[in-house]
């Protein structure tokens, strides 16, 4: 009788260890204060996101999206004001009409666009802010870790 081999190998282990990196480019006056919120009122979510905080979605330079995943994120997500209600006005409409076409781009690059992912979070939806954290962690896990810009390394060395 053939004896069943129980060894893991390093790739199992990495399959079962891995916590995507994902960051977060949130408006100050929204999606930040949402976030508190639900901090403050101890809602729980994945502790994968690391937060920037902007001014406004606006802001958002697609520069900054590119250079979070070839620093070594696994997803980005912006979250601002419900359009509408940007303190700014129309921040979010710029940002809402910009980055879909960036992440148009991406996909043009051969990066999966669901690694990028946008949400409106407002001041008082701590919950949902804890929904989407939760949801977009699923997803990025799903994808497995980003080696896009990885590869692009090792080719060059
Ligand atoms: Fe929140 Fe503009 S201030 S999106």
């Amino acid at each position: 009788m053939e004896a069943i081999q129980t060894t893991s190998t390093a790739d199992d282990d990495e399959q079962t260890t891995f916590e995507p990196r994902i960051v977060a480019f949130l408006c100050n006056w929204c999606s930040y204060a949402g976030a508190d919120l639900a901090g403050t009122s101890r809602l729980g979510y994945p502790p994968n996101i690391r937060i920037v905080k902007l001014p406004c979605t606006g802001r958002v330079d697609p520069l900054f999206i590119l250079k979070a995943f070839e620093r070594g994120a696994d997803m980005v997500l912006v979250s601002g004001c419900h359009p509408g209600d940007c303190h700014y006005t129309s921040g979010n409409y710029h940002a809402r009409r910009k980055l879909p076409t960036f992440r148009s781009l991406l996909e043009f690059m051969g990066i999966d666009p669901r690694r990028f992912q946008m949400s409106w979070v407002s001041a008082a939806q701590g919950g949902k802010w804890s929904q989407v954290v939760a949801d977009i962690t699923a997803l990025a896990t799903e994808l497995g870790p980003f080696e896009y810009f990885e590869r692009i390394r090792d080719n060059r060395n």
